[in-house]
């Protein structure tokens, strides 16, 4: 089963859980960004991963789920400065997976991820970005080692839906 993790990552967080989801899969696998995927008809599992922004999906992973052909086995990650569980983290992974309707997900996974001081500070002033940006100001030291070993851990039950 050939294994792609392509990642869309800003600032680093999302492509260091595209790191370690890559480093527990097996052979054969290719880690890529997202904006140089050549072909998806190449691989059978495809892990993809993005950051929330402005509460929803970045428009290139959106055009990316929406171009992807029907039936590929799929896992979706993501990382993102709000607090877990709040509908301020979650709207982003519902719409991936709505925009995932015609392949079979076999699971998701998010985590958080810091964001500049600087960039809090000026998303921080705009009323879209006041919410999430208080909840950032814990999401400092994220993602963190537990959060790539959950990462890990991730990949391995994916591995084993995908196998059965
Ligand atoms: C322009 C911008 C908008 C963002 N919007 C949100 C948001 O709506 N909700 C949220 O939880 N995090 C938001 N974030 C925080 C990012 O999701 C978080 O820092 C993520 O880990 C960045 O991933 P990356 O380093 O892979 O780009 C935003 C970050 C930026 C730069």
């Amino acid at each position: 089963m050939k294994k792609l993790v392509a990642y869309y990552s800003l600032t680093g967080n999302t492509k260091k859980v595209a790191e370690a989801i890559y480093e527990v899969l097996p052979e054969p696998k290719s880690l890529t960004p997202l904006t140089e995927v050549q072909n998806v008809d190449d691989f059978d599992l495809i892990f993809i991963g993005f950051p929330v922004h402005s509460h929803s999906l970045p428009y290139k992973v959106e055009a990316f789920l929406k171009n992807l052909p029907s039936g590929k086995k799929i896992a979706l990650f993501m990382t993102h400065g709000s607090i877990p569980g709040t509908r301020l983290s979650m709207e982003a992974m519902e719409q991936a997976l709505v925009l995932s309707g015609g392949n079979k997900v076999l699971g998701s996974f998010s985590c958080r991820g810091k964001v500049s001081p600087q960039a809090l500070e000026v998303l921080g002033k705009s009323p879209e970005h006041e919410l999430w940006t208080e909840m950032a100001v814990t999401a400092a030291s994220h993602p963190d080692r537990h959060d790539l070993e959950d990462a890990k851990t991730f990949a391995r039950l994916v591995m084993l839906e995908a196998n059965q």
